[in-house]
């Protein structure tokens, strides 16, 4: 066969939260072959969760593997997967030794509120303000920062490293590039912009660090990693290791930006709603930063390159807990064998039997930033059984969906007219027809639910031509969509979200 026919593929790691995943896609978005692994979730104190950094990069090499073996089980070619591309969980902070490429600590992870007392004081200090301008986030227990600090207050280990000059900081996609690299040998330290504008450090605007930021958390010393393109031919290095040694890593995304890309959300106006672990809404805003003045978070959605249309930001609306409340009930409470199963007890009743439960385990995100709330379930009564509960807890996160939606109008002006969504728990039908009740617009959910993950193939595959331009992805997943369309009353809308924002004011304060 002649060499621009043959056929090309794309891997994509998707290093979330609570898995790892490996996936090779073809050059019509199909995923070919796929390996996922759950790996050890730490909850040493209430607040406090942790993953260990080394399991972190075994868990991803054993997908690789995985997936190659079926790949080439398939009767595929080594040879023909071109290039890989990476997603991450965000904010998560891994420190390690320059020397030894040794983890210092484990990872502190994203929803981790040990810095709550950091963050209080942070948000007092003089400048903070500007602060928040400048990198687009508020000061709370979210971004990297109040980690790393809490890090340098607390653990000796990391103090030695700092006096020694050997402490190294760095988000996940900076950790695993580094490791699958082969690590201290061949150095690669980098990071995307979508990734370095959930530390704190950089400036939104300009995708470079910020002096004024290091000073104010008084990290002038910190060594930090060289911010680069998300789709870039040698920025990333190659795999020093796997079945897939030598091939090169061109694309790297944090993973709710990814998904903005997995859902081609690479104009202004469009959104998607991910339902992961947590739960991310990023609206596309276009080539300049729009600050929040309610609540929302600004963020970088992609960095393409220099081309007009090829740098975008977003807008984006954070929930702590999605997913995670979802494994809470199976894991914690056993109402369930599986997470899958919830959606159904929720079904054994005709709704929330007056419950409303405030998922806060990690305090709540946006747009209300309450760092010191914390879970309840409200209007508990003899009544109530398991069935309600579980339906109270997938409707959690389609209100705080709707609280964002609404923040999201004012700060932009325009009202979404239909909401875009992936993520695991946009499988269970109930969930996404109560999310279209809830907010009053259309709910629109692909055929291939794996969007994160192809959007770190898009990532990559930009980088090296497989596609060219955003027209050539016209056709990737775009038949065979699901709508949802609200089918309550305005009226009945209105008191469900009324019930709603009463609770969220009652769960305030409760660590106070
Ligand atoms: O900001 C945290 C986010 O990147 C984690 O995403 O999908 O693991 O909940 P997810």
């Amino acid at each position: 066969a002649n060499k621009s026919s043959m056929p090309q593929f794309i891997g994509a790691i998707d290093q979330g939260t609570t898995s790892s995943r490996f996936l090779i896609f073809d050059e019509a978005g199909n995923v070919v072959s796929s390996k996922n692994i759950e790996f050890s979730q730490y909850y040493p104190q209430p607040g406090w969760h942790e993953h260990d950094p080394i399991e972190i990069v075994s868990s991803v090499e054993q997908c690789i593997d995985g997936a190659v073996e079926s790949f080439l089980g398939q009767g595929h070619d080594l040879s023909s997967l071109k290039a890989v591309g990476i997603t991450n969980q965000r904010e998560t902070t891994v420190v390690w030794d320059k020397i030894t490429g040794e983890p210092l600590y484990n990872a502190i992870v994203w929803t981790d509120t040990r810095s709550a007392d950091l963050a209080r004081s942070l948000k007092q200090r003089l400048g903070s303000k500007e602060v928040s301008d400048i990198c687009g986030l508020p000061i709370s227990t979210y971004p990297s920062v109040s980690k790393l600090l809490w890090l340098l207050e607390n653990v000796e280990k990391v103090q030695e490293a700092r006096r020694q000059g050997r402490l190294v900081f760095g988000t996940v996609d900076t950790w695993l590039v580094y490791k699958l690299n082969g690590g201290t040998e061949r150095n690669v330290f980098v990071s995307d912009p979508t990734n370095a504008s959930r530390t704190m450090f950089m400036n939104l605007e300009k995708l470079q660090y910020d002096d004024r930021l290091r000073d104010f958390f008084r990290l002038e010393d910190l060594e930090l990693p060289k911010i680069v393109r998300s789709s870039d031919l040698k920025a990333y290095g190659s795999l020093a290791g796997t079945k897939l040694k030598g091939t090169r890593i061109t694309g790297c995304l944090g993973d709710q930006s990814a998904a903005m890309v997995g859902q081609k959300a690479f104009y202004p106006g469009l959104a998607k709603n991910t339902y992961g672990t947590g739960c991310f809404l990023l609206y596309n805003v276009g080539e300049k930063p729009v600050m929040s003045t309610h609540g929302l978070l600004a963020t970088v959605a992609f960095d393409f390159g220099d081309e007009p249309g090829q740098r975008m930001y977003a807008l984006e609306g954070s929930i702590a807990v999605a997913g995670s409340s979802v494994k809470f009930l199976v894991n914690r409470l056993g109402l369930a064998g599986k997470s899958s199963e919830i959606s159904a007890l929720a079904e054994t009743v005709e709704d929330n039997g007056g419950c409303v439960f405030v998922t806060a385990f990690s305090g709540l995100f946006a747009p209300y930033w309450i760092d010191d709330a914390r879970g309840t379930v409200f209007g508990v009564t003899a009544y109530t059984e398991k069935g309600h509960i579980a339906r109270a807890t997938l409707e959690a996160t389609c209100f705080q969906t709707r609280a964002i939606l609404d923040a999201m109008k004012k700060d932009s002006g325009k009202a979404l007219t239909e909401l875009a969504v992936d993520g695991g728990m946009c499988n269970s039908d109930l969930t996404m027809q109560t999310q279209a009740d809830i907010i009053g617009i259309p709910v629109s959910r692909p055929a291939m639910r794996e969007t994160t993950a192809l959007g770190a193939a898009i990532a990559a595959g930009l980088a090296i031509g497989v596609w060219k331009t955003f027209d050539d992805l016209k056709g990737i997943n775009s038949e065979g969509k699901t709508m949802f369309t609200p089918r309550i009353k305005e009226e009945t809308r209105q008191y469900r979200y009324g019930r709603w924002q009463k609770a969220v004011e009652m769960s305030k304060g409760w660590l106070g």
